[in-house]
């Protein structure tokens, strides 16, 4: 086997091994990405290679900002330049018609292209120093948890990468929101760091369909997905036929009594829905180290982030 990467903040090393068509991993603020060359469709191959992803599921292309966008999407209607506007850089992918310029294998052959501009300084340095631009997964094996520090990148990919720049614990810590035109209208496609409340605030009432389980349509939209090792289930109580010593608990503002504390994640005492985001994939890969038998997701309450946080855990649970 191959050594583990290796993580650091050299920004030239990443560029070195973009430009030569390696992949590197990258932080955004909203989880951590797998990252190659957007307009090399080998580099790009490999990334479904590592990840083990269905070469159906197709990619975010990252880039350095609002400019650069003409490049790769055929038109900008008025709703995504206004979202652009005001939350680029930012936890928003829009979903535009693409430009030739962008391979098919990014997109999985779809004529529409998912694209954002991420929040994180070393990542951005790295977008404006490199002549194109990075389509970027979330950097873990398909269906897992995303990762939200380098290292959580080297504990599932280390021996098949072989750098990844470190830009800390993600601030977000959930992916962003994709949103894109279904049948004409604006529709919200995936849930995530921007809330359904900031979109409004800017284009007024907008479609929801993340419910989907069919691969291209929906966005992160397998049901399962997000899945620990351990069974995981929704709820507030401990469900019959289970030993308390064996179960681990996952809670938004306070620990579940009975169950050893141990074996709990609270995410945010305080009730912060950002701030449970934040924590949200870095718990659940905690609990799942634990010896146990199964997880108790406790559900949030279902606004502002709270509809991304509950759609990750329903995910997480979709098998049990
Ligand atoms: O926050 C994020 O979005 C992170 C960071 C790395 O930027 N990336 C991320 O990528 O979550 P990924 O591959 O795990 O999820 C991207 C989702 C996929 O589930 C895919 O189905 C959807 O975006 N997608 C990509 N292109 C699309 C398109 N043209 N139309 C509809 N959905 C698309
Ligand atoms: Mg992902």
């Amino acid at each position: 086997m191959k050594e583990l990467a290796e993580t650091g903040v050299d920004i030239f090393r990443a560029k070195e091994l973009l430009e030569t068509g390696e992949l590197v991993g990258i932080p955004t603020e909203t989880v951590y990405g797998l990252a190659a060359n957007a307009l090399d469709a080998l580099a790009v191959a490999k990334i479904f290679q590592v990840k083990d992803r269905p070469s159906f599921d197709p990619l975010i292309v990252h880039i350095a900002s609002f400019a650069k966008l003409n490049a790769y999407v055929r038109e900008i209607p008025q709703w995504a330049e206004q979202l652009a506007e005001k939350y680029w850089p930012g936890p928003l992918t829009l979903v535009l018609p693409k430009h030739d310029s962008i391979p098919d294998i990014v997109t999985s052959g779809l004529d529409t292209v998912a694209i954002r501009v991420p929040n994180h300084s070393l990542t951005l340095e790295l977008l404006a120093q490199l002549a194109f631009p990075l389509a970027a997964p979330s950097a873990n094996p398909f269906g897992f948890i995303s990762p939200t520090t380098a290292q959580h990148v080297l504990d599932q990919l280390g021996p098949k990468i072989s750098y990844v720049l470190d830009g800390g614990p993600c601030t977000v810590g959930i992916e962003s929101t994709i949103i894109g035109e279904v049948e004409g209208e604006t529709t919200i496609l995936r849930f995530g760091g921007l809330s359904q409340e900031a979109i409004e605030s800017v284009i007024g009432p907008v479609r929801i369909q993340v419910q989907h389980t069919s691969n291209l349509l929906a966005p992160g939209g397998l049901e399962s997905h997000y899945a620990p090792r351990h069974p995981v289930r929704l709820g507030t109580g401990v469900p019959e036929g289970f030993d308390l010593d064996r179960i681990a608990a996952l809670r938004f503002t306070t620990p579940l009594a009975g169950i050893p504390h141990g074996n709990q994640r609270v995410l945010s005492p305080k009730g912060d829905l950002v701030e449970a985001a934040t924590n949200l994939f870095a718990a659940l890969r905690d609990l799942d180290k634990l010896d146990v038998d199964l997880i108790l997701a406790e559900p949030v309450p279902n606004l502002g982030l709270g509809r991304a946080i509950n759609d990750r855990l329903k995910r997480a649970s979709a098998k049990y």
